[in-house]
């Protein structure tokens, strides 16, 4: 679609080299902080000669953006500065990001190839179910499918009763939202008397949080959609850093002609053969007013050759950001991992929450899950002590499980919160 996606991988990587030399000497000419650390590096962008001079640059992190709150991380006056967002961050201040109006444009080009590569086209109507306002996701959704030339329904999140409604009358082709607001709006699909596959939805493009192929496999059997997954953060850009073609559905092509991959050991910070599981870590390639050099997202995955779009490299889908790791008397696990047998376990619904107590002075997992409406009492039972087995024979662990009435839990209507820490500390 556009003329970056046909680039060879010489040409892709003579473009990055140029780019990461600008962004470079931009960020140390004009943030000091990036100048102060380069300097306590003994690094200069001079030194950086080929794109594997990157991994001697030192990393940033979202310390950094704390301890610059709000702006002194721009690498512009403020003026130049036409848009500012924020990820609200569960403790302490936001982290605060800016746009020129330049990287407003190279963001919608991005989010533009991403909908193209979900299957969206010209022409077609996008519902945006993701939150409008200081997070990136709505604006970043709402600029992109503009740009593809596509009609966009700026309907934001919550008011799930009139979210239905909307995509029943308006009859959009694309929706994008959260994974876990979607399964808040099938329940009320169910509850309107709605079947999803009546709409005219083609495909949904679901990203902010981690999702699983069960997931997928869930929400294309309820809704006749295909399920394609975006990838995105604040710090580096917002929503369109990486994207899944609908083609493959084999995880997601990072848009690397802006923004500049790499995996490291979390723990030891060496970068890692491609291939190998580690932290990913971006650098903007194009960015103005926040250049980022070597982001420690924190999102775990590894990097794969490209398939459906040959010149850019592929994540693997991000199944835990090291945030989210439980460790549970000494086993390590993922609230996917629980998604995953959840939703391979009859009779049982795509709702649950994780509570972690103190016991006997040993942490404890309670999986709360939803039954479905029509499960019978005694499978209720059955369901409860299988997923028990499941979760100790696969991942390791003993946990108690509690199936509850159909909705009982909290619902999603973003990004869900998974885990309740409920443990005593000290
Ligand atoms: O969540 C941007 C976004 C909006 C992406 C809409 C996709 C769709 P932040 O609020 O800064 O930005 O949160 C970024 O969310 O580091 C990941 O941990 C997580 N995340 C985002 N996309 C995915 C995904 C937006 N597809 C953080 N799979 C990231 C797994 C994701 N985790």
């Amino acid at each position: 679609m556009d003329e970056a996606e046909t680039l060879s991988a010489d040409e892709l990587h003579a473009l990055q080299l140029e780019r990461l030399q600008w962004t470079l000497w931009h960020a140390y000419d004009n943030v000091p902080h990036y100048r102060a650390k380069f300097e306590a590096a003994g690094v200069h962008p001079d030194d950086c000669r080929g794109l594997d001079d990157l991994a001697k640059f030192p990393m940033t992190t979202k310390d950094d953006l704390r301890q610059n709150y709000p702006f002194g991380m721009f690498a512009v006056p403020q003026r130049q500065v036409s848009r500012i967002h924020a990820s609200s961050g569960t403790t302490g201040k936001p982290t605060v990001v800016g746009y020129t109006e330049r990287d407003i444009g190279t963001w919608a080009t991005v989010m533009a190839r991403s909908i193209h590569a979900a299957g969206g086209r010209q022409g077609d109507k996008v519902h945006v179910a993701y939150g409008y306002g200081l997070f990136t996701g709505g604006l970043g959704a709402h600029y992109g499918a503009e740009k593809l030339g596509c009609t966009v329904i700026p309907v934001s999140g919550g008011m799930t009763a009139r979210q239905v409604q909307l995509i029943v009358d308006f009859r959009p082709e694309i929706i994008m939202v959260t994974p876990t607001y979607l399964l808040t709006m099938l329940d009320e699909f169910e509850r309107q008397g709605v079947d999803p596959r009546d709409t005219a939805l083609r495909v949904g493009i679901f990203g902010a949080e981690p999702w699983t192929e069960e997931l997928r496999a869930e929400i294309e059997g309820r809704t006749g959609m295909d399920a394609v997954d975006i990838y995105g953060l604040s710090e580096v850009m917002g929503p369109g850093v990486a994207q899944e073609s609908v083609r493959t559905k084999d995880g997601l092509h990072i848009w690397e002609d802006h923004f500049y991959p790499e995996v490291i050991d979390p723990l030891e910070e060496h970068v890692l053969e491609p291939g190998e599981r580690g932290e990913l870590l971006f650098t903007s390639l194009t960015k103005e007013a926040l250049p980022i050099i070597r982001y420690r997202t924190r999102d775990l995955t590894r990097l794969l050759p490209g398939t459906a779009y040959p010149a850019f490299r592929r994540m693997e889908k991000v199944t835990g950001r090291s945030d989210d790791l439980i460790i549970l008397r000494g086993v390590n696990l993922f609230p996917t991992q629980i998604e995953e047998i959840v939703l391979r376990t009859d009779g049982l619904a795509p709702h649950f929450q994780l509570e972690l107590t103190t016991k006997d002075r040993m942490d404890q997992l309670t999986v709360h899950v939803e039954a479905h409406a029509n499960t019978p009492e005694q499978r209720r039972v059955s369901a409860a002590t299988e997923l028990v087995a499941e979760i100790k024979d696969r991942i390791g662990v003993s946990v108690e499980v509690g199936v509850q009435d159909p909705d009982t839990l909290e619902r999603s209507l973003g990004k869900l919160r998974r885990v309740i820490d409920r443990r005593k500390t000290g």
